[in-house]
């Protein structure tokens, strides 16, 4: 039986006082004990996140880093910074990093290396466009994302991590996936994982992310190779969000 997550991602959203707002609403609201939560917070505000959390059953994480572990890289962010302050986790490949900061399958997976070298969770973001999908090629272009990290991390990799499939047609839409089309998609890449190590991948938490609403999660998360859910949008909501949360299985 593998343990549901539900993370947020508020992606550049927030400010101190809303982080704070949405971080009280959380440790009340949330009641579901069986699912781990995970918040992806904006870098700047991780002291704040921190001082918030520390103590709770949330754990939360940086939403990139960089794979340096210091130098002449203005603006980026470590793993060893994300970790003095309290991150487990680290969001990398997610499709905005992919499409808008030209993060290819390469240095997604040497992203993916990086945090595990560091001891940092990673939560590995794979999905189709619209066009692959309308294109027949949806299986196709995961399996080359979830290679090329193969590829680098091999099978003990994929034991310490945890995948996200995002269609990329489904975040920030509206549109979120079916709860078939994305059990479709999870059992495949389920099944492709197997090729490398079944037990690997009976064991390993896939997540679904694309428009999650309170409204839909339990019959997402009902699916049998759904575990749980990367919410951006409903997780900048209190009720939304701990109605996400308490639906996760
Ligand atoms: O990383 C989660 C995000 O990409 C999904 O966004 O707003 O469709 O829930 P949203």
């Amino acid at each position: 039986m593998r343990q549901a997550i539900v993370a947020a991602n508020w992606k550049m959203n927030g400010s101190k006082a809303q982080v704070a707002e949405l971080l009280s609403g959380f440790k009340s609201g949330i009641q579901n004990k069986a699912a781990q939560v995970v918040v992806f917070s904006p870098a700047v505000f991780l002291a704040d996140v921190q001082a918030q959390l520390q103590g709770s059953t949330i754990a939360w994480g940086g939403q990139n880093a960089h794979t340096a572990d210091s130098g002449a890289y203005t603006g980026e962010t470590s793993l060893g910074m994300l970790k003095e302050f309290g991150c487990t986790y680290v969001l990398v490949g997610h499709s905005e990093r992919r499409t808008l900061f030209g993060e290819d399958d390469a240095l997604v997976a040497a992203k993916v290396k990086a945090a595990l070298d560091a001891g940092v969770t990673p939560m590995l973001c794979i999905g189709e466009t619209l066009e692959q999908r309308e294109a027949g090629v949806t299986g196709d272009v995961c399996r080359r994302q979830l290679q090329a990290v193969l590829d680098v991390v091999g099978v003990d990799g994929f034991r310490q991590l945890v995948v996200a499939y995002e269609p990329v047609w489904a975040i920030g839409t509206g549109k979120t996936a079916s709860p078939q089309q994305a059990q479709d998609v999870h059992a495949e890449l389920r099944e492709f994982l197997a090729k490398a190590d079944a037990n690997m991948a009976e064991k390993i938490q896939i997540l679904y992310g694309g428009s999650v609403k309170a409204a839909s999660a339990a019959e997402l998360f009902a699916m049998p190779d759904i575990d749980g859910g990367l919410v951006g949008g409903a997780s900048l909501l209190v009720e939304e969000f701990v109605g996400i949360c308490n639906a996760a299985a």
